[in-house]
């Protein structure tokens, strides 16, 4: 069973055709580039790399070839045929990133001052230049690393700010890389046709926790991993989105809007209030149908019951009173979790959700449902078309669903 690690809704591989330029400048961050260089290239993307004499002090060239790079540049001055090597990212590469990028490599390109290869390669990049610096609290804070910093942003590059926290020096503020999950999707929304612009998408994810006494829940093991899929390919793709987002949810980029619940009717008022406003519901949650009524704030104790009976009650049905209330221009995706005849149940909950289209899985299986990295679906739309995929991970289903609705 591919089961679900902290990432598995940000493991997207359908990069192949792209290709990305890693600058990695002197810093002791500059061995994260590594990292970054391996998710890249699992995205699917090829990736060069220009590693500057300050960063090889730290991270050899050789190790950004092992790991896949190609080509790599080490000097101003390349060896073999490829003597414009300093415009060649310009000429084939969708993205450049410079992460680590110093204080020295940023106030070279706010100063068009190219004197070595990542700076002339820099300058003669027309695409989309992603930086993300790190450097001591100090340097960063200094009047001047600002000046640049601002300029870089008021010329439309997509930056990212480094964190805080304790640097390597011990010095204790802002300056640290930030955080590879946020650097690397920054990196592939950078690569990625943004064919959901201007669109407002709202997903519901995860389980809902029914409170019955002090110390004890209703539930279910929805990991969220689903709808987080869906909410970082619209994301990637472009779309505004609001994750309406049940306990245990993983983490979102903070571009995404979250707004974290824990019952179901706590989720039913969070997308009640957001569902005027968007365009696109993708209702992933697995919502408690029913909750019990609550025994109260102290614990149950056992001493003296040979049983228990707990009264429950039901909940709204957030999909189906919001398809209920769905403009013309709304569209709703909604999700079917069976543990048996599926297709008959997905058309069905279609039908009566008035969804425009049904995703069906069945659940209890090791490559699907609750708890994969991987789903198996049955997919139905308004129009009667239906397809059957075989086995894939939900970042990819994610994909391929937007890719149908965007089609609708
Ligand atoms: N759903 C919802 N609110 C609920 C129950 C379900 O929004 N209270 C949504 C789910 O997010 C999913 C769809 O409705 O998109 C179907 O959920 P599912 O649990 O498969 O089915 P139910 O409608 O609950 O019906 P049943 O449990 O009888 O299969």
């Amino acid at each position: 069973m591919s089961s679900t690690s902290g990432t598995a809704h940000l493991a997207f591989s359908g990069y192949m055709g792209k290709r990305l330029q890693l600058g990695v400048c002197g810093s002791v961050a500059a061995y994260k580039s590594l990292d970054l260089l391996r998710r890249f290239k699992d995205s699917g993307a090829d990736v060069g790399a220009t590693v500057t004499e300050s960063a090889a002090r730290f991270v050899t060239p050789l190790s950004f070839e092992a790991l896949g790079a190609s080509p790599v540049y080490s000097g101003m001055f390349p060896v073999g045929d490829d003597v414009f090597g300093h415009l060649t990212p310009g000429e084939a590469c969708h993205a450049f990133l410079i992460a680590p990028a110093t204080a020295a490599i940023m106030a070279k390109i706010a100063h068009g001052m190219a004197d070595d290869m990542l700076s002339c390669q820099a300058l003669a990049f027309e695409g989309p230049l992603v930086i993300a610096p790190a450097m001591n609290p100090r340097m960063w804070n200094n009047p001047s690393t600002q000046e640049n910093w601002q300029k870089l942003k008021d010329r439309g590059h997509i930056t990212i700010e480094p964190g805080c926290g304790r640097m390597a020096c011990m010095d204790v503020g802002q300056g640290r890389l930030a955080d590879l999950d946020t650097i690397f999707l920054t990196g592939l929304k950078a690569m990625t046709p943004q064919d959901m612009a201007g669109t407002k998408v709202m997903i519901t994810l995860g389980p809902t926790r029914e409170q019955w006494d002090g110390v004890r829940f209703w539930s279910n093991p929805s990991s969220g991993v689903m709808g987080a899929s869906f909410a970082v390919a619209a994301w990637l793709r472009g779309a505004q989105v609001h994750a309406v987002c049940g306990p245990g949810t993983p983490w979102l980029p903070a571009a995404i809007m979250r707004y974290d619940v824990t019952s179901a009717k706590e989720m039913y008022k969070a997308t009640a209030d957001l569902w005027p406003a968007v365009d696109t519901g993708i209702f992933t949650a697995a919502v408690a149908d029913f909750s019990p009524v609550p025994f109260g704030d102290a614990k149950f104790k056992k001493a003296g019951s040979d049983s228990l009976r707990v009264e429950f009650t039901p909940n709204t049905d957030i999909l189906k009173t919001l398809g209920q209330a769905k403009r013309d221009d709304q569209r709703i995706i909604g999700f079917a979790a069976e543990t048996g005849d599926l297709q008959a149940n997905a058309v069905g909950k279609l039908q009566r959700k008035n969804a425009d289209m049904i995703v069906g899985n069945i659940v209890g299986t090791p490559e699907s449902g609750f708890q994969s990295a991987t789903n198996k679906v049955f997919v139905a739309d308004r129009n009667g078309r239906t397809e059957e995929w075989p086995v894939q991970p939900k970042t990819e289903v994610a994909w391929r669903i937007l890719d149908w609705l965007l089609q609708m």
